[in-house]
């Protein structure tokens, strides 16, 4: 019954991508937060919009740090390569921590730590700086010196944020491997920068059970003849193989080093880190982000964004191993001396509300989620965590996904208390910093929407030619000015680095992602272009549909693919999870279409609703498209082992084609 969609004209203009949601509710920014906020002047857009206001803007920020040399040049663009802070010498762990020390903040609380089973250790910035030195000393007394490449393998302990800021004191560049990779993705990932030494533990804690990353490290280790050194924390206590010649461990090597540690000066230029993004093909790409202009880029949109203040409990709660961590667990709240709440494990175990616990425990007043967390929130249900005393919230942020307009006024409703402004916070592994934006103390935000880009930032939405698409049309996001903590290039690949981000629009970068503005320029993220779907000539984003199917009450969380289509060329195709009280039937099946149909238009109506009770997603928890596309026209799945949960994998493919229309 495909006579819907045959009624459909093409589209005239099939270069963009549809618009077709709209979202009415708007969010001013709470008097009280503004009268308070750090940044209140809507004049810091005007200000940054020039060339010379940019360059200002950025040159002034970075006077809040303290470098070894100043710097003599604010940016050197050769596209598509950018320099910051040409000339600066600086440490970033001196930074974050010897400076606030230095300051009278020794006993302020750095991090509160939470374990799964329950422990929990608490570090001061002072205690922080002296692991620090203690683990610099020991990789420096291993041999590792400034330009060592050094792969971090571990849990969500406070030895990983000490590890990082122990290699970026000693100039010894880091790629930090998430602790739920196997041993092929680390030993690809090792081979790749050539690692000379691997940090690891025992294990750690997910839902209760012990994860032994030693075992998956030494499988990697054991096919890396790069690797001279690893250093083994004792977490789990389980027993591990050992190799005398080249493990160490963690608290036997660090015991006896002096709590001091000579900041190595680097140049702004110099690598800090790799952390690698797999994209859409196989070989993940090692991104490279350097010292001056990331450390400024993640400081300043920290504090700007997050509005913080120095009593702020701030928790971000991603996981380390990814970008998302590393900017803003690690250097951007500690450059600005912010107390931070890590936690191990699943923020779900082991009861629904566990995250809702911590956060009472520690009276954290910031929050910062992904759009999938707040899913699987809602669809427990907030009666869930109706018992813990969330009223020290203040802020709430979301990243990673496009977050629905329903999942953003829940989030504001039953996390917040309607009190808090929430920040939906677009960016990249490869911006390092966030780069769209709200300014939670200036801009009037629309769920959905990530409103604005960030004071200095110039974006673009431009069609397939590289025409700009006026206000009120959809097309892809395009950067069109260097910024402090972008990419310096992917490790080892000048020509992939070319290719993926700067050839589709000469002089422009390209995000790929798919986004739209409204009549008021707001950013609407439409989702990757490689998900876009066409449907008799429309490009309709995956975004949009799955933002209509999550306003129907019923409905928790939604993924939406394009199907080939005899008649359509595509058709949509959807998954869907239903909230808890609901049940799965025809009749519902039936229902949501309509709702879709009615939302957003007829053409976007889905052909195919499919019940699920979960969605694969990968590692960092976006939805794998790809593999539903796949079940979806039942052709053999790909790679199941990055699935957060391989089993939903048979579920889907068990269930499809039912459901049919
Ligand atoms: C998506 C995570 C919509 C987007 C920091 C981007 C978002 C990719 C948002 C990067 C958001 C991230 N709204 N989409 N607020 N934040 N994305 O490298 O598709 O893990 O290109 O960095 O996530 O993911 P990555």
């Amino acid at each position: 019954m495909a006579t819907d969609h045959e009624r459909i004209e093409p589209a005239a203009e099939a270069a963009t991508i549809e618009n077709l949601l709209r979202e009415e509710r708007t969010f001013a920014p709470p008097a009280a937060f503004v009268a308070a906020a750090t940044a209140h002047d809507p004049d810091i857009y005007a200000r940054t919009a020039t060339d010379e206001g940019f360059r200002a803007f950025w040159a002034q920020e970075a006077k809040r740090i303290d470098w070894i040399e100043p710097w003599t040049e604010l940016l050197d663009w050769q596209l598509p390569y950018a320099k910051w802070f040409v000339g600066g010498k600086l440490n970033i762990s001196a930074n974050c921590l010897d400076r606030h020390v230095a300051n009278g903040l020794g006993g302020k609380v750095a991090y509160y730590w939470e374990g799964e089973p329950g422990d929990s250790r608490t570090l001061t910035y002072a205690q922080l700086l002296e692991e620090t030195c203690r683990m610099a000393n020991a990789l420096r007394s291993l041999g590792v010196k400034k330009g060592d490449k050094v792969a971090i393998y571990m849990p969500m302990i406070p030895e990983l944020p000490i590890a990082m800021l122990a290699c970026a004191r000693i100039g010894a560049p880091h790629s930090v491997v998430f602790g739920g990779f196997s041993a092929d993705a680390l030993a690809g990932r090792i081979d790749d920068a050539q690692c000379t030494t691997v940090i690891t533990a025992d294990g750690g804690y997910r839902k209760g059970a012990a994860v032994h990353l030693k075992a998956s490290a030494d499988d990697a280790m054991n096919r890396s003849p790069s690797v001279k050194h690893c250093v083994v924390v004792r977490r789990t206590g389980d027993p591990v193989d050992w190799n005398p010649d080249r493990d160490h461990w963690w608290h036997e090597l660090t015991a006896a080093q002096p709590t001091t540690a000579e900041p190595e000066p680097m140049d702004s230029e110099d690598l800090l880190y790799l952390l690698y993004t797999s994209g859409t093909t196989a070989k993940p790409k090692g991104i490279m982000h350097t010292t001056g202009g990331y450390l400024v880029g993640t400081a300043t949109t920290h504090r700007l964004i997050f509005d913080i203040k120095p009593e702020d409990v701030y928790w971000c709660m991603a996981d380390i191993g990814w970008v998302t961590g590393h900017s803003y667990i690690v250097y951007g709240p500690l450059a600005n001396a912010t107390t931070g709440i890590i936690y191990e494990g699943a923020i779900d175990f082991p009861e629904k509300d566990r995250w809702a616990q911590i956060a009472a425990k520690y009276r954290a007043t910031i929050l910062y989620t992904a759009p999938t967390a707040i899913r699987a929130l809602m669809k427990y249900g907030h009666d869930e965590f109706a018992r813990d005393d969330l009223s020290s919230l203040r802020l709430l942020g979301s990243v990673g996904e496009p977050i629905n307009p329903e999942a953003w006024a829940w989030y504001w409703k039953y996390i917040g208390g309607e009190r808090c402004p929430v920040v939906d916070t677009w960016w990249q592994t490869e911006t390092g910093m966030i780069l769209i934006t709200p300014l939670p103390g200036i801009t009037t935000t629309k769920p959905g929407s990530a409103t604005f880009p960030f004071p200095g930032i110039k974006a673009g939405v431009v069609d397939e030619a590289g025409n700009s698409v006026p206000l009120g049309g959809g097309g892809y996001l395009v950067l069109e000015r260097p910024w402090p903590a972008m990419l310096r290039g992917i490790y080892g690949d000048h020509d992939r680095y070319v290719e993926t981000y700067w050839s589709r629009y000469p002089g422009r970068y390209f995000a790929g992602d798919g986004c739209k503005r409204d009549d008021e320029g707001y950013y609407w993220l439409l989702g990757r272009v490689d998900d876009v779907m066409n449907v008799s000539g429309h490009r309709i984003s995956t975004t949009e549909v799955e933002s209509a199917l999550v306003s129907h009450p019923a409905v928790a969380e939604a993924a939406v693919v394009g199907r080939t289509d005899p008649i359509t060329g595509q058709a949509i195709f959807s998954y869907v999870i239903l909230r808890s009280g609901f049940e799965a039937s025809d009749a519902l099946g039936a229902d949501l279409r309509e709702h879709v149909s009615e939302v957003i238009g007829k053409l976007a109506r889905p052909k195919q609703i499919m019940f699920t009770p979960d969605l694969p997603k990968t590692r960092s928890g976006k939805i794998m498209r790809r593999l539903l596309r796949d079940v979806a026209e039942q052709r053999a799945l790909g790679d199941v082992t990055t699935l957060a949960d391989a089993g939903i994998v048979a579920t889907i493919r068990e269930q499809s084609g039912r459901g049919e229309d």
